[in-house]
């Protein structure tokens, strides 16, 4: 619609109608007559009429049903404004990739756009308009669930995947691409920082590190168009987001130029209460207002006080004029007002929804996402060999993940199917545990997969552990198969950097697939019969035990620094009773190749801030069989006005090598990769040595020094 003709529709609109627009309810709120009597409506004390003018709905549904409710709701609304729907597409829609901590762990963006694309078009066939996606926490504490809906501890990585994603759902049209969804950033800002990995818990960093490292994943989705910001659950400076006008007006707006639609989380206004910002929640909607939620997600808040807010705060008007103006703008830009049904269409539905194309695109995504952790050469298997499956995740379905609303566990092979598709299994027990574990069974077996790990519940929102170790049972499992003397090759299925302790001490080979999604076990299973060979690499440390977390690579250095070579010395900052170092560290990932990097050279030692450094390195692969490797480029700021990491990431190239083949890796850095957050609240780099590290992990670097200088 034009956009005058736009202003004349909002014109004619009342303040119950602006009002309207502002409220967001679930879906069955619309299933039939009784949820008026019975149901929700009852619970949130919402009318026939109030269903009239609401602006959108969550959770999606399918075509026919979302053509059904859109339908009724033109003939009744007054004005004829479609409604919106949104959902939480978060890795897929019905075909489910990886989990997004895993997909992060291809290092790949233009696989996390392709995933993006083909959940938005299976999602718009279903008659979605809005995905609750990227979620670009960043987050340090793997006790929190919702580290599986990250793409983990490093702000750089964080921006790529979210502008990657962003790209994915909405291509460039979103008017004439009906295939695409709009974006909505979330959950700003820095719900990942949860005191003591406590989801919903309190988040106190302060304005540097929110600046330095938690903003720009946000940021980053922003400048690539998303059209959407969730406000968090979570306090920012003491004030919940969903209240926090320094945040969602100085910050989002104002700063970072975000011009789209803000919606609040689930009943997010509502808990200002509990939070003890508001007494009740009429004055959390005020605040909420003020501070610049134009959707009230679930709340009730705007439907049953923003008429009473404005009658007392007649300036406050424009400030609900303003957000309904905003969601027209998307309805609009959505192309609804033409195609209120959109991409709402049953028999694109049936084409699209898990097809051969979605599904091969599903396994690629896992075959990239798997990290091999260990492998003391158990790996990979032969066909000839004898090979016992066993352990709790042996048989399961439940290997989508917890944010996979419409994937179907009962299309989704597991590791027993598939594996008895694909080689001779001469064990075909059930092993859950120990009771129905026998052993003489085991002993024909050449090597022993033992399938471990998380429950979906056991991450997600609301699945915060204080114990991120495996079950114990699967332990005690794992200690009486080591007395077996055969090699085990662990697979281990979570949702977050689990202590893996125990397992590496044991297991021959630990394989971690992640909640892997519709083909996951399909793709675990080429890679241990090396049909595909791993290339996954961590974007979120593995801590040895859960007393080293919050830990991440990119940390501060101290003024007590310690390294292994003090072994001695007690006055330095280190445990007592366990390393500094992680399990497996950020970036480490193995392959069944092997790589050596050697000459790494930068073009000149000191540089000018007009200046290109070229920094090269030669990687080759040693081994016999083709391989891909992640090479990463890490910088340290040696002396700044403030502390800086130890490293941080700043480029990082894939390459696939043929055996014995030698390339030159080349990065390109220029002064802006030293900019750094002054006390002045300023980006710029100072003068200076900087220290470049190569490596195929953040652990394992070689380095150079180079010198900025003045020109
Ligand atoms: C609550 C979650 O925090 C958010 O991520 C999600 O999008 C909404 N619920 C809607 O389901």
């Amino acid at each position: 619609m034009d956009i005058t003709k736009l202003q004349d529709l909002f014109k004619q609109m009342t303040r119950e109608e602006k009002i309207g627009q502002t409220v967001q309810l679930t879906g069955n709120f619309y299933d039939d007559d009784t949820a008026a009597i019975t149901g929700p409506m009852k619970e949130m004390n919402v009318s026939a009429n109030d269903l009239t003018r609401v602006g959108s709905i969550l959770g999606g549904t399918g075509a026919a049903d979302i053509r059904r409710i859109q339908d009724d709701y033109m003939k009744k609304n007054r004005l004829g404004i479609p409604l919106l729907f949104m959902a939480d597409v978060i890795h897929g829609y019905r075909t489910i990739f990886p989990i997004p901590l895993a997909l992060a762990s291809s290092w790949n963006p233009a696989l996390f756009e392709e995933t993006a694309q083909m959940a938005a078009r299976e999602s718009a066939t279903a008659g979605v308009h809005v995905t609750f996606s990227p979620m670009v926490d960043l987050v340090r504490d793997a006790r929190w669930g919702r580290v599986m809906e990250s793409t983990g501890e490093d702000p750089f990585l964080n921006e790529e995947f979210a502008k990657a994603m962003v790209r994915g759902y909405q291509g460039i049209d979103l008017e004439k691409d009906t295939t695409r969804l709009a974006a909505c950033v979330k959950h700003f800002a820095a719900y990942g920082a949860p005191t003591a990995g406590l989801d919903y818990n309190t988040v106190d960093l302060s304005e540097h590190t929110l600046r330095e490292n938690y903003f720009s994943g946000y940021e980053a989705a922003i400048k690539a168009g998303a059209k959407m910001v969730m406000s968090s659950f979570n306090t920012i400076k003491g004030i919940p987001a969903t209240g926090n006008k320094w945040l969602l007006r100085t910050v989002l707006r104002e700063e970072m130029g975000f011009d789209g639609v803000v919606i609040s989380d689930w009943a997010g206004i509502n808990e200002l209460i509990p939070h003890g910002i508001a007494e009740n929640l009429k004055e959390a909607a005020k605040l909420s207002l003020e501070a610049g939620i134009d959707i009230d997600m679930m709340s009730g808040g705007y439907l049953h006080h923003l008429e009473e807010i404005i009658q007392e705060n007649p300036e406050m008007e424009t400030l609900l004029d303003e957000a309904v103006w905003r969601i027209l703008l998307l309805k609009n830009e959505l192309g609804l007002f033409e195609n209120p049904y959109r991409g709402a269409d049953e028999a694109a539905e049936a084409r699209e929804l898990f097809n051969e194309t979605n599904r091969k695109l599903a396994q690629k995504a896992a075959e990239e996402s798997v990290v091999l952790l260990k492998n003391n050469g158990v790996l990979p298997l032969k066909t000839n060999e004898k090979i016992a499956l066993v352990g709790p995740k042996k048989e399961t379905q439940d290997l989508l993940g917890s944010w996979s609303l419409n994937g179907l566990e009962s299309e989704t092979q597991s590791l027993a199917e598939v594996l008895e598709q694909a080689v001779l299994i001469e064990d075909n027990e059930v092993f859950n545990g120990l009771n129905s574990y026998k052993l003489s069974e085991l002993y024909t077996a050449d090597k022993i997969i033992l399938a471990l790990g998380e429950d979906s519940f056991m991450s997600g929102e609301a699945a915060s552990r204080s114990n991120i170790q495996l079950p114990k049972n699967q332990l005690l499992l794992l200690n009486e198969l080591k007395q077996l003397g055969k090699p085990i090759i662990a697979v281990i299925i979570t949702g977050r950097p689990l202590d893996l302790s125990d397992v590496a001490h044991q297991a021959d080979a630990i394989v971690n697939a992640w909640f892997p999604g519709s083909l996951g076990a399909q793709a675990v299973a080429d890679i241990l019969y090396g049909k595909v060979n791993p290339s996954g690499r961590l974007t979120m440390s593995f801590p040895c035990t859960v007393g080293q977390v919050p830990i991440y690579y990119n940390r501060h250095t101290t003024g007590r620094p310690f390294t292994n070579k003090q072994q001695g010395e007690k006055y330095l900052a280190r445990y007592l009773d366990t390393e500094n170092t992680p399990l497996y560290p950020f970036g480490f990932g193995l392959s069944y190749a092997t790589f050596s990097y050697s000459d790494l050279t930068v073009s000149k030692p000191t540089f000018t801030k007009n200046e290109e450094i070229t920094v090269t390195v030669s990687v080759t692969n040693t081994s016999d069989r083709s391989g891909t490797e992640t090479v990463q480029l890490y910088v340290r700021d040696h002396v700044a006005q403030v502390v800086r990491p130890i490293k941080e990431l700043k480029q990082f190239k894939r390459i696939t090598l043929e055996p014995n083949e030698t390339r030159e890796v080349v990065f390109q850095l220029r002064e802006e990769h030293f900019h750094y957050l002054h006390p002045d609240g300023t980006w710029s780099s100072d003068p200076g040595s900087f220290e470049l590290m190569v490596g195929p992990n953040a652990e394992m670097t070689q380095a150079v020094t180079v010198e900025l200088i003045r020109e």
